[in-house]
């Protein structure tokens, strides 16, 4: 007989075929126990998970690991709460699976925690399942994905369970660039529960099923005087289109896990590796002449950034991260020449491409966790300027735009850079480039480099000439001539070569190869101090 756990079956003997009666007794004891914990508190409650549109934490396990590879730690493991009538109520495991298993052959740990179990509130003893697979995950340098859906704190454990929650963060922190930590949050996660997932690289939400907040719609109505569901106040739309917190909103369960374990595969397994190379068949130096009618002529013009980033790429695959959030900036993750890049690119589609608080924040994050796992990354910049305006300024865009430049400055992983069109101001020198040790700059011919546009630049230097239009419009030819080019940079170094758009993918999949060994450092210091 076989009992399914999780993805694995385990082939127990029957008891009639052991020879001593006390082993047969254990064997059919630890089969039952099995089976108890492998179905769940009850069937009622798979029901109701499931009536949710819900997996179970063990299907979720199942779909997004390799089949049969799951390994599952403390199965047997309970909490030892005795208030609140706790003592006479015990389910193994304490609702949360953790164990380890692979994806496509890579190792990684797992905790899924169960809903359909104390609504998948987490105790001490819960927390200590946790902290026990990121604890090997660290020894071992394996990322770390959590299936989030829990009501939080189990109120009956009042401190011990906060406790639990804090060794959690600490592990978070500690792992922090060290391995990748997903949260995949599918259910509830409220109050300080949170914050766990909020440490983590990347947050994953499914809509209509789960939502984050630190305190829900109820407590928001007293203090606030709010009326907002809990949908509108933390589901997964909000959160990847207005806050940022999550990276994706995904349909289902199945979608989710399947998305998952898709991006899985452009991830080292720490920070002292690099990420895997996937074989491809889409030619290095592939050539796309469909880039030299990219830009249009005229300057105001928007287009598509991303057209030029699935024309770069290994087969047209890119994996956006933060798609609906901040869309003046695209980033995510692709390959050139089977190997992972992060891509950062201002989007002249939206808001012009500007910087602004949110796209630089969304930025600067993705470049620090390309530069913490040694992924190289390639920045496409067309960019007007930082975003004027007392939002920006009130909100503090100084301080946050700061972060993008620091992120940048700071990183030592190879840095591509191409300008296709506007490097203005401020904004060229945050976008990667020279200046803060870009590695290979490019421009198109259709860039131009200058601190501002020609019509502000002759509003400020020739104020005098301002009632002249004839004048002002000779200014500007004169300005544009000057600097609506890729070439004063260059005659600086700026810009090591201005290459043709339709050899894009090419001399980018060169200077990558060229930097492959790419080895610098930068001063010992306890940390830097980025502006938060
Ligand atoms: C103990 C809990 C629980 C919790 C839910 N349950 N949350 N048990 N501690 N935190 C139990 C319920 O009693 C119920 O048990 C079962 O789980 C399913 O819950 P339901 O309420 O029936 O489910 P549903 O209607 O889907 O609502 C889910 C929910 C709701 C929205 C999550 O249960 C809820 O609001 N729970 C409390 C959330 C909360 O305030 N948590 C504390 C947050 S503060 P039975 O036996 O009836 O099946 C926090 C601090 C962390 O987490 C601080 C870290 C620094």
């Amino acid at each position: 007989m076989t009992v399914t756990i999780g993805t694995e079956d385990l082939a127990l003997p029957e008891p009639d075929d052991l020879p001593g009666s006390e082993m047969r007794a254990r064997v059919a004891e630890l089969r039952k126990l099995r089976e108890r914990v492998a179905s769940g508190p009850s069937e009622r409650a798979t029901k109701s998970q499931h009536a949710k549109g819900k997996l179970t934490a063990r299907e979720r396990i199942e779909m997004l690991l390799d089949d049969g590879t799951f390994e599952e730690w403390d199965m047997f493991k309970e909490h030892r709460c005795v208030d609140f009538g706790m003592g006479e109520s015990h389910i193994p495991g304490d609702g949360v699976v953790t164990g380890y298993g692979t994806i496509n052959g890579r190792m990684v740990f797992v905790f899924s925690q169960d809903f359909t179990v104390f609504g998948g509130a987490l105790s001490e003893a819960h927390a200590e399942k946790i902290c026990k697979i990121m604890d090997h995950a660290l020894k071992v340098g394996a990322p770390v994905i959590g299936l989030n859906d829990s009501g939080g704190a189990r109120i009956q454990e009042g401190v011990a369970a906060l406790g639990g929650y804090a060794d959690v963060f600490q592990r978070n922190v500690m792992a922090s660039g060290v391995i990748p930590q997903i949260s995949m949050i599918m259910g509830p996660c409220a109050g300080g529960a949170v914050y766990s997932p909020a440490m983590t690289d990347f947050i994953f939400m499914v809509k209509d099923s789960s939502y984050m907040f630190v305190t829900g719609p109820e407590v928001v109505k007293t203090v606030t005087h709010e009326e907002v569901t809990a949908e509108e106040l933390g589901g997964a739309v909000t959160h990847s289109s207005r806050s940022g917190v999550a990276d994706l909103a995904l349909e289902n369960d199945v979608d989710a896990l399947l998305m998952l374990r898709r991006f899985f595969n452009y991830l080292p397994l720490n920070n002292k590796e690099k990420p895997p190379v996937r074989q491809t068949n889409d030619p290095a130096d592939r050539l796309d002449y469909s880039l030299d009618t990219l830009v249009p002529d005229s300057a105001n013009k928007a287009y598509d950034m991303k057209e030029l980033i699935l024309k770069m790429v290994d087969d047209t695959d890119f994996f956006e991260i933060q798609p609906d959030h901040a869309k003046n900036i695209v980033i995510g993750f692709a390959r050139m020449e089977g190997q992972t890049v992060g891509i950062v690119a201002n989007q002249p589609m939206v808001l012009a491409g500007c910087l602004d608080i949110k796209s630089s924040i969304k930025a600067g994050r993705f470049v620090r966790f390309c530069d913490a796992f040694n992924i190289p990354i390639i920045t496409l910049v067309d960019v007007p300027g930082f975003m004027p305006g007392t939002a920006q300024e009130y909100g503090g865009i100084i301080k946050h735009g700061a972060k993008l430049l620091y992120a940048y400055a700071e990183c030592t992983v190879p840095k591509v850079t191409l300008i296709t069109r506007k490097a203005y101001g401020g904004a060229y020198d945050v976008m990667a480039s020279k200046h803060l040790r870009g590695d290979v700059n490019f421009a198109w011919p259709s860039a131009e480099i200058a601190v501002m546009g020609p019509k502000g630049a002759v509003e400020i230097i020739f104020r005098e000439e301002k009632g002249d239009p004839v004048k002002v419009a000779a200014r500007e030819a004169e300005y544009k001539a000057k600097f609506a080019n890729p070439f004063v940079a260059g005659a600086r170094g700026f810009i090591d070569d201005v290459i043709m758009p339709n050899e894009t993918r090419k001399r980018i999949c060169r200077s990558l190869a060229m930097l492959k060994n790419k080895d610098i450092k930068n001063p010992w210091r306890k940390h830097g101090n980025i502006p938060l």
